[in-house]
């Protein structure tokens, strides 16, 4: 699994690994989520209420889950909902006023999709009713970090966290969890006194810190958007409708790395349609935030690697803003969609970074993106390379790398380039309206692009050659390849100083950016000596870099040439971050290098006690998947 290079390839991999279940191929149906036990052609959850007591002495939330639901089958007797880890005292229904205890049981557990939770529906229960089920989460719950203080940036109080894409919130919360379903929710959250609980939800910048908290959410949102932080958190203004929330350690390195947000929110509304939202702010958590960033609404929840203290990262925060329209405005039907969501959200973040920097900083970013992309395509197999794969029995070799990103965004760049950018961003601004606050299967999508624009006179795209993007394998021919002047003098220096041809001293690396460093890095030759390697990083200090991408490419190389000098400020690169993205390749490129993998797992053993769940999942997944 250590093949992965986004983090999205573990999440696609952990998926498709559950996907044994699946029927036979020629069941296989597009538009249904495998990665749900919920009967939702039955039931229909409408609303959710919860009630929490969050428990750091045990590690656990309490309370209740009361969710409003509709039957669509007259006939149906059993709602089947998701959960994981969960322990259940008991569940009852409330018909116009009255309440029934309502029966319930697990039924079979299964690996990627937990154990789906069937509760009995009393006789003459109405058509809409509540069902109110009191439960609490387990420590091991899959969506969320109990962090101690001592993995904090302060130091003196504790913190949880979740994350609940793509399958997790069923471990903090029991519902149907699928992205096919909206549902509006409210939330009461009791914590200690001293700290503060946000959620995906109406946070009050001034809200007092009293130890019980209120939140609604008015617009339906999927399940996988339901997010909840409890922390020493503080808030300062970003913009009018924009801030940040952090411990207070990182509150004014967060406010100045991340200052162009609300200009980056005034541009993506007057480009792609109102921000339909209400604030926008930031959540900036400890480095076990297994992301880069995930676009909770209202409160896109970010790592702290990004902050390099030049806002040379800040693509992140652009994407994460960029899913207010691309995913949770217009969700993906199934995870098999998640380039409507994922490869949409790139091509939008390229967009509002052009406007908001420069067009040369975006090629620079769109070559590192297609050069990770090539390398992924070289490790995924075939039907796995189509933006819309079959998520069917596949093996656990099966996974899509960056091709829901790189490649979603590509195509995208390939229509806009065909219509030209007015006819494209009219497109999507109508694409938004039309299927605003619903959900989108790729053949939706294929079908509404017709009819705006494949079906108009002398369009230069077919229905056939927009498919081949969807269903088909690698890149089409028609792929615009991304170019950059810059990135190209630092290939070319990396070959000249590599063969001598010139000084280190004479590469004028202080005037470049972070994304022509990294370009430098990986472009240095195979056969570069160690004293090469050494007088590079003594030059640049790579091994002390603050910038979290540099330091994960130059920790790629180390690891995969052996070059054991570095080492020791290799491990300390794996012990700073808790990101996927940041850590999963470098164990890879330690356990592959033909010598260290005994090294690799002696290092993992002594860093994962301050990873998030889900990033100890893909790394000892990693480790088995090598055996
Ligand atoms: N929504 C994703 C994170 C995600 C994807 C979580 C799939 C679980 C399953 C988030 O928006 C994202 O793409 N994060 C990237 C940001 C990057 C591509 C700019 C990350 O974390 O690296
Ligand atoms: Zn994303």
């Amino acid at each position: 699994m250590f093949r992965q290079i986004s983090l999205i390839v573990f999440a696609i991999l952990f998926l498709s690994a559950c996907s044994k279940e699946t029927p036979e191929v020629d069941d296989y149906d597009p538009a249904r989520d495998y990665f749900t036990f919920a009967n939702t052609d039955a039931f229909v959850t409408e609303h959710l209420v919860l009630d929490l007591d969050v428990d750091f002495e045990a590690e656990e939330f309490r309370g209740l889950a009361i969710l409003t639901m509709r039957r669509l089958d007259p006939e149906a007797s059993e709602i089947i909902l998701d959960t994981r880890d969960l322990t259940i005292a008991g569940a009852s229904v409330l018909t116009a006023g009255n309440a029934e205890p309502a029966e319930h049981r697990f039924g079979e557990t299964h690996a990627t999709l937990g154990t789906p939770l069937v509760i009995t529906v009393p006789a003459g229960t109405g058509e809409k009713f509540d069902l109110v089920i009191e439960y609490k989460t387990s420590p091991e719950s899959s969506a969320l970090q109990w962090l101690p203080p001592e993995l904090t940036a302060g130091g003196k109080f504790p913190m949880v966290f979740s994350q609940s894409q793509a399958v997790h919130a069923r471990s903090w919360v029991p519902l149907q969890d699928t992205p096919a379903l909206r549902i509006t929710y409210e939330a009461t959250v009791r914590t200690p006194e001293a700290l503060l609980a946000v959620m995906s939800a109406n946070n009050d910048p001034l809200t007092p810190r009293t130890g019980e908290y209120h939140f609604e959410m008015p617009q339906p949102i999927p399940s996988y958007l339901l997010a909840i932080a409890v922390g020493n958190f503080y808030f300062a203004p970003l913009g009018e409708d924009t801030g940040i929330y952090s411990e207070p350690e990182l509150l004014d390195a967060s406010v100045y790395e991340f200052a162009d947000t609300q200009a980056m929110l005034e541009l993506a509304e007057e480009m792609y349609g109102p921000y339909d939202w209400g604030r926008y702010d930031l959540l900036v958590l400890p480095p076990s935030f297994p992301y880069g960033g995930m676009e909770n609404p209202r409160l896109s929840f970010i790592t702290p690697s990004l902050l390099a203290g030049d806002r040379s990262l800040v693509s992140v925060i652009a994407h994460e803003l960029a899913h207010s329209w691309s995913g949770n405005l217009v969700t993906n039907a199934t995870w098999r969609d998640g380039w409507l969501n994922e490869g949409m959200t790139s091509y939008i973040e390229s967009r509002l970074m052009e406007v908001i920097y420069d067009r040369n900083r975006v090629d620079e970013e769109r070559v590192l993106m297609y050069r990770e992309l090539l390398l992924d395509l070289e490790e995924v197999p075939e039907h796995m390379q189509a933006l819309a794969p079959r998520l069917d029995d596949t093996t656990s070799e099966d996974f899509q790398g960056g091709i829901h990103y790189s490649k979603g965004q590509m195509f995208l760049e390939y229509l806009e380039n065909e219509f030209g950018r007015e006819a494209f961003d009219a497109f999507l601004e109508a694409y938004f309206q039309e299927f605003a606050f619903g959900t989108i299967t790729t053949e939706g999508f294929l079908d509404f692009l017709e009819l705006k624009l494949l079906s108009q006179e002398g369009a230069s795209v077919t229905r056939e050659q927009a498919e081949q993007w969807t269903y088909g394998p690698a890149l089409p021919e028609s792929a615009i390849v991304p170019e950059s002047e810059n990135l190209a003098i630092a290939a070319s220096m990396a070959q000249a100083w590599a063969g001598g041809e010139m000084e280190l001293v004479d590469v004028p690396v202080a005037d470049w950016s972070p994304q022509a460093t990294i370009h430098f890095i990986n472009s240095l030759p195979d056969d570069i000596s160690f004293e090469k390697l050494g007088e590079l990083d003594a030059g640049w200090g790579l091994s002390d870099t603050r910038n979290a991408e540099i330091g994960r490419t130059w920790f790629i190389q180390v690891a995969t040439r052996r070059y054991t000098d570095a080492y020791d400020e290799l491990e300390a690169h794996l012990n700073r971050y808790g990101r996927g993205r940041l850590i999963a390749p470098v164990y890879r490129a330690l356990a592959q290098n033909g010598e260290d993998r005994d090294l690799a797992r002696e290092m993992f053993e002594r860093a994962r006690g301050a990873y998030h769940p889900i990033t100890v999942g893909w790394i000892a997944g990693g480790f088995e998947d090598e055996e």
